[in-house]
């Protein structure tokens, strides 16, 4: 049988490289539909873990990786030579930004290297990871040639954004629309094929440039409305109207308008970092990118406002300094109901916090304690406190960074004296403390 035909047939084995919050739950939705999934990763600890049936993301319980694997579809290896025995690879390694806040493709391309010498004729190779368009048809094809094999003659190279949202109830993997973007009719009709086994809507594009832009768009998007949101929350705020109240109001016209939050600061690995990708690829072409890097810009700045809202309400209405203050940060994980906490603002505010110094300590019932993280390691290892009217009440300011489900804002209304809420999750929730938005 032709692979298209194992594909079709849901005979294909998959090979997933890069077992992160992106991987893993496409392993699952791939092993839900009786096919069978070779995972690849570096990290040792996560390939234990798995081979044991554990998980290591909150949203997916051992009871799921004890399933697939006891269904004999899910092994997962860090021995790439492996990597011959699939039909499929898709990769799902990070994209991150390297200190001078320019694309680092090092784990995409590092992945390409390592498959490379495996790469075996008629493979399917589909990236995932969100990048800047001509990183699949250039950059990761001259890896993978070198094989001796080539692009859309020996294999096929296709690119296929994630669009995972950890946390969303109502969209999973298998039912949110997938771009899949291909160079070749082929190579379109083989991709395509794959993510049609598992995935309700999938979406074919015109090339892999195209399918990489798109990916980049919706985050551009998103980051620049959030920027606009937030440049008008500071001009409300002057005003003395709530934003909230505003963003609730315009939301009621059914058409032509999209609501989107203000907050402390963006967080998560892709809005923060996704939009430097085309930033950076734009100046190749010298094209100006003033709208992209100016929501970066007002976005970046929130955590300074949140530390000045902060410092503001201690002194009119505690008569205290933050030089000295206790202040409980509510939520460490970038958004509400993860346990992510990758570029979380709440990382930031605590630094900022305890450079003009403050005591920080924090309550987040997704993160016990802070892990190692690249840019603020020093961080790594501290706890979260429980959430007793005693402990709350012993805190000068309670500053909610996160509105995780699951937190007692009763108590904290009750217990706390000043609440400085970016979130607005003291909305339905009076008590003695002042609450403060910020
Ligand atoms: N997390 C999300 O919600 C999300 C959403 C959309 C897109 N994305 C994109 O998907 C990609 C992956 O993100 P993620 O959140 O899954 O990251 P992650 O850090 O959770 O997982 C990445 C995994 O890849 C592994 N890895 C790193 N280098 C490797 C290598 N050279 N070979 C093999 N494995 C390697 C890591 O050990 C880790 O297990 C990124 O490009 C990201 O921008 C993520």
């Amino acid at each position: 049988m032709s692979r298209l035909g194992q594909i079709k047939s849901k005979r294909a084995v998959i090979g997933i490289v890069g077992l992160g919050y992106v991987g893993l739950p496409l392993a699952q939705a791939f092993c839900q539909q009786g096919i069978k999934v070779v995972g690849f990763d570096i990290d040792q600890e996560k390939i234990n873990l798995i081979e044991q049936g554990k998980s290591y993301i909150h949203h997916i319980g051992d009871e799921v990786i004890g399933a697939m694997r006891s269904d004999g579809l899910f092994e997962a290896t860090s021995n790439f030579p492996k990597i011959a025995e699939v039909d499929v690879i898709i990769i799902c390694v990070p994209t991150p930004l390297s200190k001078h806040r320019e694309p680092d493709l090092g784990p995409v391309l590092g992945t390409g290297e390592a498959i490379m010498p495996h790469l075996q004729k008629g493979q399917l190779v589909v990236l995932e990871s969100s990048t800047y368009p001509g990183t699949t048809d250039t950059e990761l094809a001259n890896v993978l040639e070198k094989s001796g094999l080539k692009k859309d003659e020996d294999f096929y190279l296709t690119y296929s954004p994630e669009r995972e949202d950890p946390g969303n109830e109502t969209f999973s993997t298998s039912t949110i629309p997938k771009i899949v973007g291909a160079d070749t009719p082929e190579a379109r009709e083989m991709v395509a094929a794959v993510y049609e086994g598992v995935i309700s809507k999938v979406v074919p594009v015109s090339s892999s440039r195209t399918a990489e832009a798109i990916k980049l768009t919706e985050n551009i998007f998103r980051s620049v409305n959030i920027a606009l949101v937030n440049e008008l929350k500071v001009i409300f705020d002057a005003m003395d109207i709530d934003v909230w109240d505003v963003i609730d109001g315009a939301a009621t016209k059914p058409f032509g308008f999209m609501p989107f939050y203000p907050g402390p600061g963006l967080g998560g690995h892709c809005i923060p970092i996704d939009p430097f990708y085309l930033t950076y690829k734009a100046r190749e072409y010298e094209v100006p990118t003033r709208f992209i890097e100016l929501a970066g810009e007002i976005n970046a700045k929130m955590p300074q406002l949140v530390v000045g809202k902060t410092a503001q309400a201690l002194s009119l209405i505690s008569q205290k300094a933050l030089n000295g203050a206790n202040i409980l940060i509510v939520g460490m994980a970038y958004k509400k109901n993860v346990d992510d906490m990758r570029e979380s603002p709440s990382l930031i505010l605590t630094e900022l916090l305890e450079s003009e110094g403050a005591h920080v300590a924090y309550h987040d019932p997704f993160l016990p304690i802070i892990p190692h993280t690249r840019e603020h390691d020093e961080l790594a290892g501290r706890e979260s406190v429980d959430l007793t009217p005693e402990i709350v009440s012993g805190f000068d300011v309670v500053l909610i960074s996160t509105n995780h489900d699951g937190v007692d804002y009763q108590l904290l209304a009750d217990d706390a004296k000043i609440i400085v809420d970016t979130r607005n999750a003291m909305k339905e929730f009076q008590g003695r403390a002042v609450v403060v938005k910020a």
